[in-house]
């Protein structure tokens, strides 16, 4: 059974060893070798993935069965004051992709949201990332705007904003 938990600091081993297989592969037709590497430092180290958990409040959540991790996510709620939750990064090991394992961690995000009394989720995607755009469209994220972003030594983020407004009964 697939199991999603809530990942901290003793787990950024576990959360590397997913990234270093799902993130590269994500971006093999969409993003240079030169950039997949700036942007896997950029973001995984272990630096990174501490400053993130223990300064800019992203909570990490990772799907395991048994003692395999399958994949993470990590999001952070109220993102600059708006009220809205953003997921940062959702990724999914390339072979046990649409299996619903994406689903059970939006499931997660949606329900951490709700805890915060959230209005909305949103997330940025690659405007070429035809795979994780399908995903959103099919779970009711709607495109709300486009977004360049300079992330240095040369290189861009061209994306796609995509939003989910929360339903509460
Ligand atoms: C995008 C991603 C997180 C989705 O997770 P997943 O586990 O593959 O998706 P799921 O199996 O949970 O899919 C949920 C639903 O969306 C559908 N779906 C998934 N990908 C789809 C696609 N590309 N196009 C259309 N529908 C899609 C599934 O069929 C399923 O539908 P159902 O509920 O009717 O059965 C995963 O594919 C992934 O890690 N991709 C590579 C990394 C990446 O690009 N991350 C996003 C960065 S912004």
């Amino acid at each position: 059974m697939i199991e999603i938990i809530r990942a901290d600091k003793n787990n950024i081993k576990d959360i590397q060893l997913v990234s270093n297989v799902a993130w590269p592969h994500a971006f093999r037709e969409i993003l240079s070798p030169d950039q997949i590497k700036y942007m896997m430092n950029w973001m995984y180290s272990n630096e990174s993935l501490l400053e993130q958990m223990e300064v800019k409040n992203h909570h990490y959540f990772l799907a395991k069965e048994n003692d395999k991790f399958l994949g993470y996510m990590s999001i952070e709620h109220n993102c600059e004051n708006s009220g809205k939750t953003k997921i940062h990064k959702i990724y999914i090991l390339p072979d046990v992709q649409k299996k619903g394992i994406g689903k059970l961690l939006l499931d997660t995000a949606i329900n951490e949201t709700k805890k915060q009394n959230g209005s909305a989720i949103f997330l940025n995607v690659n405007k070429y990332n035809d795979n994780a755009i399908g995903f959103y469209k099919k779970t009711n994220f709607f495109l709300a705007k486009e977004e360049v972003i300079d992330i240095g030594n040369g290189f861009i983020m061209d994306d796609y904003v995509f939003e989910k407004e929360i339903i509460y009964e």
